[in-house]
């Protein structure tokens, strides 16, 4: 089986936050499961360095738009790395190759009939000099009354073009921007109302895209799907390929999403493979971002597909909802964030993981809270689980020479960690990560249960042989929960597939055969309770 999965492509004009990370994490959990189930997996995303978020940030700066790109993508690389995402390919959409692969796109939809030019009014403004993008005009949402950008209102979902807004200001200036004509490319979306009805609706039926991403498309359908230019006037972007409009460049709609695409024959050219395989009608597939970018996903992105001819369409859609950072709106203007290049700095990165996951916005928003992030980190990874792997590893260290017994496993817990395997693979395929970790956590405190009942500390002296049957069954249930929290906490599997000298990690019940441990290692250390007090004190000065 063949699964592709797209990370959305994170700007690179900041550093990312929290708020990306809890969005992202799924597609590594995802790809590293069909990997461990031997399924052939091909995970891309890359940087965002086109477009006028960038533009901004060089202007303020004084430096180029490259500079900046340059910047935010090494060190988006670098964090990526650091938290253990596995892409097969991270690309950047400031790369010739991306450049090509978009405009073969457009010229293949421009071909196909499904775009056209139309001369429309833009909002322009004579202080800045420039056309404004959409998000950088802001107003009154006309749906809901409340304030608004142009591209979309935060409050009611409402896509907007610029000029529905009511009173209108340059986000840049302030001034108000006055209305000129200027000439773009549409994109057809009417052509493909039907189709992507169909789609929805199979998706709904099979549960395969998240409740968030049905409900918004099959708004959006219901409501119409007005045509969405494609080609806007940037400064830095893909331009048109077509003789006359170079000037212009292909808006993100089109651009950024294409990046699935374009990566995909980026990595096929550098690993020699073929990525045709990755797009075929059934090919197993998940998009995985925040629920903002939910319309790129489920209109956009099937509607080129099918406007250029591809059979593949998005299978799994993994909208996250938001997450607040102790109670309150992130937002990166005001630094109420948590940036990732400082967490990674002073966290494990398996206990970022293990918060994300298990407190993931999946179905509404979640917080994020200093307390309850160190908290989770010394209950339930190093309470928990860390706790069981030391207690049984260091046991056998001290009372079998670190020879792993030849006891008989339990075959209740057998049992119980096939069914495991079955559930939490089934919720892990279903975008279910959360509830995937806490059946794992469930079996944890179970194994931490038997331990303490079977008392080993006194088999030993009073019946040998049953305290082998104990260390047997718990060695065996260590080594299957490294297999089982792999896509979760890749970093303490591996320190527990080295310890217990395991060759690889995979999706179904290993048996733990003549073994003498490795240098055994608590997975993970305690984080004092101070440092509540020094994170939110660090956040809260930071606050501009
Ligand atoms: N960089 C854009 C954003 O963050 C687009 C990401 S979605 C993708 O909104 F489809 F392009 F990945
Ligand atoms: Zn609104």
């Amino acid at each position: 089986m063949n699964v592709l999965i797209g990370g959305a492509w994170p700007y690179a004009n900041g550093s990312l936050h929290l708020g990306h990370l809890v969005a992202l994490l799924p597609g590594d959990i995802l790809a590293r499961y069909y990997r461990q189930k031997g399924e052939k997996v091909l995970y891309v995303s890359g940087s965002d360095c086109n477009g006028t978020p960038i533009a901004i940030k060089a202007k303020q700066e004084g430096v180029t738009t490259q500079e900046i790109a340059d910047k935010y993508h090494k060190e988006f690389s670098e964090c990526f790395g650091a938290i253990g995402f596995t892409y097969d390919c991270y690309s950047r959409t400031d790369a010739p190759q991306h450049h090509s692969v978009v405009q073969e796109i457009f010229l293949e939809l421009l071909r196909n009939g499904h775009l056209y030019k139309k001369e429309v009014e833009q909002c322009y403004c004579s202080t800045c000099v420039q056309f404004l993008p959409d998000r950088y005009v802001e107003g009154t949402c006309p749906n809901c009354g409340k304030d608004a950008r142009g591209d979309q209102c935060d409050h009611c979902s409402a896509i907007l073009d610029p000029l529905d807004l009511v009173d209108r200001t340059c986000k840049l200036c302030g001034n108000t921007p006055a209305i000129e004509k200027t000439e773009h490319f549409y994109f057809k979306l009417s052509n493909f109302k039907q189709e992507l009805e169909e789609l929805v609706g199979k998706a709904k039926q099979e549960g395969a895209w998240r409740t968030n991403a049905i409900q918004l498309t099959e708004r959006y359908l219901k409501e119409g799907l007005p045509d969405r230019a494609v080609s806007r006037d940037l400064p830095n972007g893909v331009s048109v390929p077509v003789e006359g409009y170079e000037d212009k460049k292909i808006y993100v709609w089109i651009e950024a999403v294409s990046g699935y695409y374009s990566a995909s024959r980026l990595w096929a050219e550098q690993s020699e493979c073929e990525e045709q395989g990755f797009w075929k009608e059934d090919t197993v597939s998940y998009y995985v971002h925040g629920k903002d970018n939910i319309p790129f996903h489920s209109i956009i992105w099937p509607s080129i597909l099918s406007g250029i001819n591809q059979p593949a369409r998005p299978s799994h859609i993994v909208s996250s909802e938001y997450l607040t950072l102790e109670q309150k709106k992130l937002s990166t203007s005001k630094n109420w964030a948590v940036w990732v290049p400082d967490l990674l700095e002073r966290y494990d990165p398996d206990s970022i993981r293990y918060f994300l996951t298990a407190n993931a916005p999946e179905s509404r928003d979640a917080d994020f809270s200093w307390r309850e992030f160190i908290y989770s980190h010394n209950s339930e990874l190093l309470g928990a689980y860390g706790n069981f792997v030391n207690r049984t590893l260091k046991f056998i260290e001290k009372s079998f020479d670190s020879k792993v017994p030849h006891g008989k496993v339990d075959e209740s817990i057998q049992t119980e960690t096939q069914k495991l395997f079955e559930r939490a693979g089934a919720l892990i395929e279903g975008s279910q990560f959360k509830k995937a970790l806490e059946e794992i956590f469930d079996f944890v405190r179970s194994a931490n249960k038997y331990f303490d009942e079977q008392k080993p500390w006194i088999q030993v002296k009073e019946k040998p042989d049953a305290c082998q049957d104990t260390l047997a069954t718990c060695t065996y249930i260590i080594a299957n929960l490294a297999q089982l929290l792999h896509p979760f906490l890749p970093f303490s599997s591996e320190k527990v597939r080295a310890m217990l000298q395991l060759e690889a990690l995979e999706w179904n019940p290993i048996e733990v055969g003549d073994t003498t441990l490795h240098d055994v290692q608590p997975l993970f250390e305690r984080i004092e309770k101070e440092k509540i007090q020094e994170e939110l004190d660090r956040l809260y000065d930071g606050v501009s």
